[in-house]
């Protein structure tokens, strides 16, 4: 019996694969380092986690319509209103669980087989394998590290013509951290227009900037009606288990088509989760809890960061905004499997190879800085300076 020939184009997420990895690791007694999955070590704040159990005791367990919870919704509209700069409607929002189905939902509600989709790589990998999966042209625009991993307008307008159906963007940026700023926003709706695309912005780190402002496409004049926004509560509230994400919709029937979506597929998303989130928006006690965790994130980075320049032909930039580092590893003379492997296999820490991420992700790896301590990191670190001169001397 065959599998459905459809199931050839799927890629898949590896960090899932190293996580499980790591944890058969830690199941044969290896004391791994997790750096491989984008995930804060972070307690849910508490309020959060109150209003949850509360949801359960008062039996908030059952079905919800599959837009998602309506006092949930009319919350994220009056947010992203201030947030975004712009009039965002309970109607025009849908609650997915986690972020990542809205990335299947959009790119399946949009993409005809054989229109192009223009997305960036090395970028999340969900992207190019559901465009693949759908028999979209994935189009990979090179966030180029030559250059600071800056989003290439002059390379956008190449790509960019008539077949393009979508455009992708993704800020602050995983696995580069970097951030749009809103010169570039601007010219990304300007190409959108040109050429009557969609834009799916990705603002799952909206929330995690450490050097500057985040700036949404949404509070560019004429973005709003071309783009699907997706935001979710796993990073800023530390809810990676929760599964509550949401898209924002250009306009109430663009919304409906994305419920019927998840009616089809999970029918709706948890509904105590939901409540639990939504005590995230409106009890102030979980922005302290937030910014909080943002400086204590900032900490570890710059500790990250420190540690990496003491590695020989390891070289890094300092990202602006996410969870990650993103070393170029080309100094080594290995690939970036070789050196992923190296640090599974030698020193215990799981990172993932930056081709993880798309095959302009040669050359580098990736390495989360939100799931461990400092004295983890500083761990992780010392374990990296001992084995280098092996790594080196392959
Ligand atoms: C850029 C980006 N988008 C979407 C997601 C998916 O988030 P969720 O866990 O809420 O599905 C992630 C998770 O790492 C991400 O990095």
């Amino acid at each position: 019996m065959k599998l459905a020939d459809r199931l050839s184009q799927l890629g898949t997420e590896q960090a899932f694969h190293v996580l499980a990895r790591a944890k058969q690791a830690e199941r044969d007694g290896r004391d791994m380092i997790h750096m491989e999955i984008g995930d804060t070590d972070f307690h849910t704040p508490t309020a959060i986690v109150e209003a949850a159990i509360t949801a359960l005791h008062e039996n908030k367990t059952k079905y919800l319509p599959s837009a998602g919870l309506l006092e949930l919704r009319q919350a994220l509209a009056k947010k992203i209103s201030v947030s975004r700069g712009l009039a965002a409607h309970a109607d025009d929002i849908v609650v997915t669980p986690g972020g990542k189905p809205m990335i299947f939902y959009t790119i399946l509600a949009t993409v005809n087989p054989g229109d192009e989709v223009i997305y960036p790589n090395p970028g999340f990998p969900t992207y190019e394998s559901v465009i693949n999966f759908m028999g979209g042209k994935a189009v990979p625009l090179q966030m180029n590290g030559d250059t600071g991993f800056e989003f290439d307008i002059e390379e956008l307008r190449r790509l960019a013509n008539d077949r393009t159906k979508l455009i992708i963007v993704n800020s602050p940026q995983n696995p580069t951290g970097g951030i749009l700023s809103r010169e570039k926003l601007q010219a990304i709706v300007d190409v959108a227009k040109q050429y009557d695309a969609w834009i799916f912005a990705d603002e799952v780190y909206s929330e995690l900037v450490f050097e500057g402002d985040f700036e949404s496409i949404l509070s560019i004049p004429g973005a709003r009606e071309r783009t699907i926004m997706l935001d979710a509560f796993t990073k800023t509230y530390s809810m990676s288990g929760w599964r509550v994400g949401y898209g924002l919709c250009p306009n109430a029937d663009f919304a409906s088509t994305i419920a019927n979506l998840v009616n089809n597929s999970v029918s709706c998303a948890p509904n105590f989760t939901q409540w639990g989130a939504m005590a995230g928006l409106v009890n102030p006690t979980v922005a302290a809890d937030v910014a909080a965790m943002r400086d204590e994130l900032r900490q570890r980075r710059d500790l990250l960061y420190a540690g990496l320049q003491q590695l020989p032909g390891v070289q890094c930039h300092l990202p602006k905004g996410a969870i990650y580092l993103f070393p170029n590893i080309t100094g080594t003379g290995q690939t970036s499997q070789a050196v992923y492997n190296f640090m599974f296999d030698q020193a215990n820490i799981a990172v993932l190879p930056g081709t993880s991420f798309g095959q302009y992700g040669e050359g580098y790896i990736r390495m989360s800085f939100a799931n461990n301590s400092r004295n983890r990191l500083q761990l992780a670190i010392d374990r990296l300076i001992k084995l280098w001169p092996k790594l080196l001397a392959k």
